[in-house]
């Protein structure tokens, strides 16, 4: 028989880490519950999936795979650079932006440190940094939903390390406009690294899509703006995200705490192809924001609040108890997410599918 672990082994900050609410893949829906998945819409995933261009270099990139990728990934960086004027020296790529989330806490946080999000947030802002034994402080959104900026300056007045959040913010949905990046970096203290995750820039609306990484070239803080290509990319498969960091010496300092071969040869071929065809993406971001118009309608008729979305999912109040309402369309085939973090365990964030996969969902949503 096996000794059991010993009590001290697992570090506190770990043993006592919530589980992180990740979606379920589509073989563990059937093993699970015995039936196929008429619509999968718990993970934000694209369903036009990745451009031709992508499928194909990932086919030609096999034969290969016995080397070892290029540790520093430099012809992705300066492909991701290029057009955008960006020194390719400050970009940095991983197994996914997860991946960067974990790398710059890893390269950032003391035990003890102060980290200020928002609520509700994507799960890993806040267990990457408890992961690394930080405090971490969640400032709720304005009752209609905008970033709560004085709220966030008000809990920086602690010392804080990093302030992280998503804009378009995930679960919620709303994008924070320039005025609000402007007035935020103004309440931010100048030695708090600002991580803003922009995993689902592609799908706001180009009126109010703002140049985060413009915006915070001239501010006095340091600071990293995230992307993927997991979203409207339709890579999340194969696991690739990307930062663009405010100084080389931050991006050298995450390439330290990456696993340096983090990054496969079959995404770095993947994510090249991606950004070489725009007309894809526009397809996927035309698709998903007329769909998007289409469902939030559908379900404001049947009677639910829904929080203001520039991205590929809608966040919904359920009316009761998130995880009964998700049960219940999950035993029609529909997966979707309840949110897990009070106080929005009443709440449920839908992605937008195809339009089969939406209609599943909206025929399966009972009336409020
Ligand atoms: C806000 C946000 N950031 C980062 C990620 C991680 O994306 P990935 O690791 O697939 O690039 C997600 C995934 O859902 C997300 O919603």
């Amino acid at each position: 028989m096996t000794a059991a672990l010993p009590a001290e082994l697992i570090r506190p900050e770990i043993a006592c880490l919530p589980t992180y609410n990740a979606g379920l893949a589509l073989d563990r829906f059937r093993d699970l519950f015995g039936t196929d998945c008429i619509a999968k819409l718990d993970s934000n995933e694209n369903p036009l999936g990745a451009a031709p261009g992508a499928i194909s270099v990932i086919r030609e990139a096999a034969p290969e795979v016995q080397r070892y990728p290029d540790a520093s990934n430099s012809g992705l960086r300066a492909r991701i650079a290029r057009g955008r004027d960006w020194d390719a020296g400050r970009v940095i790529v991983g197994n996914g932006s997860e991946d960067l989330i974990g790398a710059l806490f890893r390269a950032v946080l003391r035990p003890g440190d102060h980290v200020v999000t928002v609520c509700p947030s994507f799960g890993l802002h806040e267990f990457g940094a408890l992961a690394c034994g930080a405090r971490v402080t969640k400032v709720p959104f304005t009752a209609g939903w905008s970033f709560p900026v004085s709220a966030l300056g008000a809990a920086m007045a602690e010392p804080t390390r990093i302030l992280i959040l998503a804009s378009p913010s995930n679960p919620a949905g709303p994008a924070m406009s320039e005025a609000q990046l402007r007035a935020l970096l103004s309440v931010t203290p100048n030695d708090t690294l600002i991580a803003f995750d922009e995993a689902y820039l592609e799908y706001v609306d180009p009126a109010a899509r703002i140049d985060a990484p413009a915006v915070l070239a001239d501010c006095r803080q340091p600071w990293i703006v995230l992307r993927t290509f997991s979203k409207a990319y339709g890579l999340a498969g194969i696991r690739v995200g990307y930062g663009i960091t405010s100084d080389a010496a931050l991006t050298g300092a995450m390439l330290k705490t990456r696993n340096p071969f983090g990054v496969n040869a079959l995404a770095v071929a993947a994510a090249g192809a991606a950004l070489d065809d725009p007309a894809h993406l526009a397809r996927v971001v035309a698709l998903t924001t007329s769909e998007r118009s289409r469902v939030s309608g559908a379900l404001r008729d049947k009677g639910y609040d829904l929080a203001p979305s520039q991205t590929n999912f809608l966040f919904l109040d359920t009316g009761g108890p998130a995880e009964k309402f998700a049960g219940d369309l999950r035993r029609k085939g529909v997966l979707i997410k309840a949110w897990q973090e009070e106080p929005f365990c009443n709440w449920a964030r839908v992605t937008i599918g195809s339009a089969p996969e939406n209609d599943a969902f909206l025929g399966a949503v009972p009336g409020r």
